[in-house]
């Protein structure tokens, strides 16, 4: 089943005279539940496509269909509850509040939509994610492994539909790096969530079921239906 499409997608900036086709007309469908790792050189647009297909900023063309929904009819309020229900966000940066503990940090996304926690599933998601011995401490007591796999926690607090990374991994060493990689994988296979991961990185790319290649915004190749 298709749980996001995007058609004829565009995103383009102006810098002075110049216009930078940073995507230049998408066209794709993501199962659910699939993995996909978008890749290519740096400035090859793939951050803005996780942008635009994430509803994290608007396209300059073309639309985006969020289980059959057009994205197009949906202001922004209506946007930004879709991100914070059905959508969880990676970056490379862990973005942890420094002043709360582990647990308060996954636990504020669903504070702010003032549901009641679903204290098995996060005591799950704990458990799988080995920081169970972390969620006490505040993020400055925490390598970035562990501010990293707390972060993937509080993406995945309010059980999305589709988990977006953003070169989870890029702050990490190797060790960290691929232990984080193992946990993105099993925790969206384990909970059915749809994985879209950004990297520059061929090592993490090809650990996909499926691998977009980026240039100059233009989606140069896609895995789909080839062998693998
Ligand atoms: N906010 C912005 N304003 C102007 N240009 C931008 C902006 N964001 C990205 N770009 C440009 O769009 C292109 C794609 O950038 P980006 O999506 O960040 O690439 P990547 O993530 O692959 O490194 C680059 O040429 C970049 O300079
Ligand atoms: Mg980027």
């Amino acid at each position: 089943m298709t749980i996001l499409e995007c058609k004829e997608l565009t995103k383009e900036y102006y810098s002075g005279e110049n216009v930078i086709k940073a995507v230049d007309d998408a066209n794709l469908s993501f199962a659910q539940g699939e993995f996909t790792a978008i890749t290519g050189p740096s400035g090859s647009g793939k951050s803005t496509l996780l942008h635009v297909l994430s509803s994290l900023e608007n396209p300059t063309s073309g639309e985006v269909t969020y289980n059959g929904e057009s994205l197009k009819k949906y202001n922004d309020n209506q946007l930004s509850i879709l991100r914070r229900r059905r959508f969880g966000f990676v970056f490379q940066a862990y973005n942890l509040v420094q002043e709360l503990t582990g647990m308060e940090n996954i636990l504020l996304p669903v504070m702010l939509d003032k549901k009641k926690p679903d204290e098995a599933y996060l005591n799950k998601l704990v458990e799988v994610l080995g920081i169970g011995d972390r969620i006490g401490h505040l993020p400055s007591a925490m390598s970035g492994g562990q501010q990293q796999r707390i972060a993937i926690a509080r993406a995945l607090a309010n059980k999305p539909a589709i988990l977006f990374a953003d070169e989870p991994t890029g702050n990490l060493d190797g060790k960290s790096g691929r232990e984080v990689l193992a946990l993105l994988k099993y925790v969206s296979a384990e909970f059915g969530i749809t994985l879209i991961l950004v990297t520059h990185d061929l090592s993490v790319a090809e650990q996909a079921q499926r691998v977009l290649t980026l240039s100059d915004g233009k989606i140069i190749r896609d895995t789909k239906g080839a062998a693998q």
